[in-house]
């Protein structure tokens, strides 16, 4: 090996050594179930909350560019707009995924000499998007109004806030009535990334804003199109100069190609079918797991369809995840960078795909997997 390359050998070493090694596995899912070689697993890892049934799509050239250029399909406009709507905003830009979108918004309307303030637990994207930006960084504590109204007294011409919805791995909602009237009290503009709440919760699945009455307050609201929709790519909504301005300045937008025009329309037809009836089995699957997860002495914070089961080592919540496995349920364990040292945990997400009986297999083999490992 070249000698540049020579520290991959001692870094993967490292990785190993401390539990952290990740490798790719190939799957296939059928239903509410996932299926590795010949093995067929209960999924609690999906992020296709809703799960719509697969709209018949288009098919055909693509035209493979960017959307500058000749990648401009007109479905993207129907579903900007729908989406913008959606959001209670002037307009809406599609990007190719959630992360980029992020990158992008987030690197072009906020400057070196600004100041962002941002929760603890935002998602890797978020973090990455600040860096680029250039501004200074400032993290209050996870959801903690009292270190965000310390914070938001530092002294920058422009200030942002920026949160997320739902956070990804701890399945809590953000105090979003709050952060916003800390936000107009200091003049901040604020962003929310609502990957995770989007099309899932408040009226209409409007977000987690809408569910607080708080959309109005949000300045920059960003989401993915591939979690609760159950489709591809992300999306920002905003004021109409705003997404002219992104348009024209927002990198992971110009230079890359566009969503295929097949994902665009994918994304429509479940976009306008009846996604109501979805949410509510959801919510009642939620209800049920999570009840049968505490009738079980599970300790269960989380309100929303997003649940850790917090197991602290990070060897241990492995070998629990294999557990599971072996007893046919996919759960997989998170472990650092994604979540502090020391606080690995079994993530599970849950879907409108899955059946009562699927809840209640799950919920036998989670009961068997605390005892064995100490747990509950
Ligand atoms: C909070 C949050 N924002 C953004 C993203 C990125 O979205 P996408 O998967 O569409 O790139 C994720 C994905 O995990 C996320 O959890």
């Amino acid at each position: 090996m070249k000698f540049n390359l020579r520290f991959i050998n001692d870094e993967l070493r490292k990785i190993k050594s401390q539990n952290l090694y990740r490798r790719l596995r190939f799957s296939n899912v059928i239903g509410s179930h996932i299926i590795f070689g010949k093995k067929k697993l209960i999924n609690l890892c999906s992020n296709d909350y809703l799960g719509l049934p697969s709209p018949k799509i288009r098919t055909g050239q693509n035209q493979s560019s960017s959307r500058l250029v000749s990648g401009n399909d007109s479905s993207f406009k129907v579903l900007e707009k729908k989406l913008a709507r959606h959001k209670s905003k002037e307009s809406s830009l599609i990007f190719p995924t959630g992360y980029m979108t992020n990158l992008g918004t987030i690197s072009s309307i906020i400057k070196k000499d600004d100041l962002i303030l941002s929760d603890k637990l935002n998602h890797a994207s978020i973090i990455d998007a600040c860096k680029l930006s250039g501004a200074t960084i400032s993290i209050y504590k996870h959801n903690d109004m009292h270190d965000l109204e310390n914070k938001v007294t530092q002294k920058y011409k422009r200030k942002f806030v920026i949160s997320e919805g739902i956070f990804s791995m701890d399945g809590d909602f953000a105090k979003l009535k709050e952060i916003s009237e800390i936000a107009t009290k200091n003049n901040c503009t604020l962003v929310l990334d609502d990957a995770h709440g989007d099309f899932v919760i408040g009226k209409d699945g409007r977000g987690s804003a809408q569910k607080v009455n708080a959309s109005r307050k949000i300045d920059v609201y960003i989401s993915s199109l591939s979690k609760g929709l159950g489709a591809f790519g992300g999306y920002v909504a905003a004021r109409r100069e705003t997404i002219d301005f992104l348009i024209n300045t927002a990198r992971s937008f110009i230079y890359t190609s566009a969503l295929p025009f097949f994902l665009v329309e994918y994304a429509l037809k479940k976009f306008e079918s009846n996604r109501e009836n979805h949410r509510k089995k959801l919510w009642r699957n939620v209800d049920s797991l999570r009840s049968g997860l505490v009738s079980l002495g599970y300790q269960i914070d989380s309100p929303s369809h997003i649940i850790p089961i917090i197991i602290g080592n990070e060897k241990k919540a492995m070998e629990f995840g294999r557990y599971l496995f072996e007893n046919g349920v996919f759960a997989q364990p998170i472990r650092f960078p994604t979540v502090p040292y020391g606080k690995a945990r079994i993530r599970v997400s849950l879907t409108a795909l899955l059946s009562k009986k699927d809840i209640n297999n799950a919920l036998l083999v989670f009961g068997s997997a605390g005892k064995k490992f100490g747990v509950l």
